[in-house]
């Protein structure tokens, strides 16, 4: 997940709209400025580098562009630029260097692209463009070398303006992406959506492109959302947007939220926004990694020759919900991969006897790469002489250091103390690795991974399907918000789910919530039910729905009330609440995990709760 804005026009800024008029002392006063600051309000989005380009009649293209955060920047002074974009980086393909960091150029730099989104066929298209001299490890520099062939003529038939070459170029593309182009001698910026959002700020003799309102709502409340596929031309005439080749209408609305609410891009906290944000983040977890038709996936990973075939035991590290998503994944990799799968909390582990280290492959799964319990457990891994893989969402963290390869799960900054959209893609991550394992090994069958695959592809939908059915679990969250407990059960896959559903609830409503294996209600924790202890069950495909029912109702004989998450089609008359999960198979308690989010959040923001920065507790755990 990357920033991009673009702006055009006259440079002064005034309370409500963009203008010509004089501007005071605290507004922006040269379109750097606009676009550095536009850059500022998204660093939200990454902060690994950040980069501008400016363009003037005479000063011609000016890029300028370093790793570090936004405001380590230093914005050239182009007095007669009239045009801008900017770019503030989370890095998915190559390390955040300089050289990296966008802007990027095609080879006689007229032309600079910033892009958010992965270009899944870039390695096919760079291929192609041999001939071209490439300065950064990136997907996105194949798009300005690309839009260089349709201007000159080596490929294309050399006649295209900038707006037909990004046209055409967008059609060589694969994967996601939201991009902003200009070039030097134009006075447009041409932008193109495709998977990754991109709205329009409509100022008088101005205008705006971004990928979120909040770059510049201090400049326009007036916004127009581009669909997919939309291709939009910001000249000092104004905007034109085009689909599939035709000039479109697209509505514009006034935002109303106040500067506070845009930062989290409207929503009241970082937690719901990042809830909402994960069909996005899921769609770049996996882009460009699924061969569906091949029943394999890509994950740029290695391992020496023979080491996963004689493969002995996984074995996963990790702590809190990483360690939940991790207890998913060892299911998998034992269904999937074939393999001894076990997970420890990280703080408790140890290499222990009777263990080949040759023959065991330890994944620590963090997000934030800096968890010091499961930096311990790597480096005890590691004395052992255990090969170690990461899986963690933080590019350069400590924990990529220090382990023998590393998959980044892309989620994107999660900046809400309680991790969501990160879990959500620790998830699928480690089920591509069990994949990935498991047709190495031979342990897979293509038809059966096909399948699998089909699950992933089909996730970033079912998730956006339950987050449209958010007012059920309000008034779900309304009616039992002053329960005396709550009980989170499952089995199999939701196991896992239910522990991080209790998890999620206790960490941010501080209430008492408690997740069990359904089948050891039972065996003691039945004592505690009560009419006022609200038992959720995860019931769908993966979670031995049937079995886990028999369980609720035990519970629900003794008079607690039952909330299900069920598999769409399924049915289970006795709930007094039940939540539809859509079909995805295997990954279908994941998505159930969505529902137990929106329980989470909506109880206690019922309750007024810090919920952002939940009392006690941090974001980075850095001590043991
Ligand atoms: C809970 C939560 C924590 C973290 C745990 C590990 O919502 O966020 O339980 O999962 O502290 O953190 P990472 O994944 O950064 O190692």
């Amino acid at each position: 997940m990357c920033g991009i804005i673009g702006y055009i026009g006259e440079i002064h800024a005034t309370d409500g709209g963009v203008t010509g008029e004089a501007a005071d002392d605290d507004t922006p006063g040269s379109v750097g400025e606009i676009v550095h600051r536009g850059l500022k309000n998204l660093e939200y989005r990454g902060y690994d580098s950040a980069g501008v380009a400016l363009v003037g009649a005479a000063s011609g293209l000016t890029v300028a562009k370093r790793s570090g955060e936004v405001g380590a920047l230093s914005v050239p002074d182009v007095p007669d630029a009239t045009l801008g974009v900017g770019h503030t980086r989370w890095s998915t393909h190559g390390p955040p260097t300089d050289a990296n960091a966008h802007p990027h150029t095609d080879c006689v730099g007229d032309v600079a692209v910033v892009h958010n989104g992965i270009v899944e066929n870039y390695e096919a298209l760079k291929r192609e463009l041999s001939d071209h001299e490439f300065t950064s490890e990136t997907d996105t520099e194949v798009i300005p070398h690309l839009i260089e062939e349709e201007l000159t003529g080596v490929d294309g038939d050399g006649d295209a303006d900038l707006l037909a070459a990004v046209r055409r170029v967008e059609d060589r593309l694969e994967g996601s992406y939201a991009i902003c182009a200009v070039r030097e001698g134009d006075d447009r910026i041409v932008v193109a959506r495709r998977g990754s959002p991109l709205v329009l700020g409509r100022g008088e003799d101005a205008a705006f492109v971004a990928s979120d309102v909040t770059a510049f709502l201090e400049h326009t409340r007036d916004v127009t959302y581009l669909e997919d596929g939309d291709v939009a031309a910001l000249s000092p005439d104004g905007v034109e947007i085009f689909a599939s080749g035709e000039p479109v209408e697209r509505e514009t609305e006034t935002v109303t939220w106040e500067a506070d609410a845009a930062e989290k891009g409207g929503y009241e906290h970082y937690m719901r926004k990042e809830i909402h944000e994960q069909p996005e983040s899921l769609r770049q977890t996996l882009a460009g990694r699924l061969d569906v038709d091949g029943g394999d996936v890509d994950l740029d990973v290695s391992f020496p020759p023979g080491f996963l075939a004689d493969l002995e035991e996984i074995r996963i590290v990790a702590c809190g919900t990483s360690y939940y998503a991790g207890r998913y994944a060892a299911q998998l990799f034992e269904e999937l991969a074939g393999v001894r799968a076990t997970v420890e909390i990280a703080s408790e582990y140890e290499f222990g006897a009777g263990r080949t280290p040759d023959r065991t492959l330890v994944v620590a799964v963090t997000q934030s790469g800096e968890t010091a319990d499961t930096l311990g457990a790597v480096r005890r891994a590691n004395a052992a002489g255990a090969r170690t893989f990461a899986v963690t969402n933080t590019l350069g963290s400590t924990v990529t250091r220090e382990v023998d390869g590393t998959a980044f799960i892309r989620a994107g900054p999660e900046i809400g103390v309680a991790a969501t959209k990160t879990f959500a893609s620790q998830v699928a991550t480690l089920a591509m690795l069990a994949v990935a394992v498991g047709r190495d090994r031979g342990a897979l069958a293509a038809a059966d991974a096909r399948s699998v695959l089909e699950d992933l592809q089909g996730l970033p939908g079912a998730v956006q399907q339950v987050l449209d059915e958010e007012k059920q679990v309000r008034e779900a969250a309304r009616e039992y918000r002053d329960s005396e407990a709550f009980f989170f059960v499952g089995r199999a896959l939701g196991v896992p789910v239910a522990l991080e559903g209790a998890l999620k609830l206790k960490e941010i409503s501080y209430d008492h919530a408690e997740g069990f294996a359904a089948g050891e209600l039972k065996h003691g924790p039945l004592a505690l039910v009560t009419p006022d202890t609200p038992v959720l069950a995860v019931l769908t495909d993966g979670a031995r729905a049937d079995e886990t029912m028999n369980n609720v109702t035990e519970a629900q004989t003794r008079g607690a009330p039952a909330l299900g998450c069920v598999s769409a089609g399924e049915e289970f008359g006795t709930l007094d609440v039940s939540f539809e999960v859509p079909d995805v198979g295997v990954v279908e308690p994941l998505v159930a995990n969505v529902y137990l989010q929106l329980f989470a959040y909506h109880v206690a923001n019922e309750k007024g709760r810090s919920i952002d920065k939940p009392r006690n507790l941090a974001k980075s755990v850095t001590v043991e």
